[in-house]
């Protein structure tokens, strides 16, 4: 794909990693919807702000009937409660569920028929290198993002004869305030994470992996639980 031609959308964009996807795609001459649950908190210079909350129904509705013009869309909005499944808040497991698993397919289901109708694009969907690692701690989380990965590969084969690419950006620690606790030396920066993942996603790849943990993880899924 041609980027100087993309009309990118971008969930989550007013901070961490969704803020260095908009910004690169800015750079590399793409029109960019930022878009974000208080457009107001968006800071980035070349931009269109858009309100857009993924586990809202009518909000994604209003958002793509804004931005219908849209091409490449970049699914990066997530949280973590840290929840446990046997313990942990059921609001929270379902939270995590709503955001990465039906927030993202809400965002899949409104766009997809955009891009085609705009002659075809990519959509990516930020996973985790938790989408096949799960553990105890996390459970709310790993559930939700192996979810949206199981989403991302059923959503790929039905899009790809409409002339649509779906890609799945795997990663572990990024330093975004999402994992603000974890020692420095343990995170990765997520503007490398941002144009990895682009680079990835341009040259038509499935699944970028994006550092050596995730490598290794996803190495070994054919080999004895950890
Ligand atoms: N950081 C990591 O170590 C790491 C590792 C692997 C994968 N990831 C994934 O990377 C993606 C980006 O996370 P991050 O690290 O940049 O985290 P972050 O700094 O906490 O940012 C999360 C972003 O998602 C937005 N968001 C949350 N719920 C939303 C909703 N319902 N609708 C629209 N936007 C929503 C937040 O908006 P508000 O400002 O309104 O809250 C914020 O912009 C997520 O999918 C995350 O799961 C992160």
């Amino acid at each position: 794909m041609n980027t100087e031609h993309v009309t990118a959308l971008v969930t989550g964009a007013n901070r961490g990693l969704g803020r260095r996807f908009a910004e690169q795609l800015v750079a590399r001459g793409a029109k960019v919807y930022a878009a974000a649950r208080r457009p107001e908190t968006i800071d980035l210079d070349g931009v269109v702000p858009i309100q857009l909350d993924i586990t809202d129904p009518e909000s994604v509705r209003r958002a793509s009937e804004l931005a219908s013009d849209v091409t490449v869309v970049v699914n990066n909005a997530g949280v973590s409660t840290r929840a446990d499944l046997l313990e942990g808040s059921i609001d929270d497991i379902r939270l995590e569920m709503e955001t990465h698993y039906f927030g993202t397919l809400n965002v899949v289901r409104a766009f997809a028929p955009i891009v085609e109708r705009n002659g075809g694009g990519a959509i990516l969907n930020v996973l985790s290198v938790l989408s096949w690692l799960h553990p105890a701690t996390s459970g709310a989380y790993s559930a939700a993002k192996a979810a949206a990965w199981a989403l991302t590969d059923a959503v790929r084969e039905e899009l790809a004869p409409r002339g649509v690419h779906v890609a799945a950006l795997h990663v572990g620690y990024m330093d975004t305030d999402m994992v603000k606790d974890v020692p420095a030396g343990q995170k990765t920066d997520p503007g490398v994470v941002a144009e990895q993942a682009l680079e990835g996603l341009f040259a038509g790849a499935p699944e970028i992996l994006a550092d050596e943990l995730t490598r290794g993880v996803k190495s070994q899924l054919s080999s004895t639980p950890w």
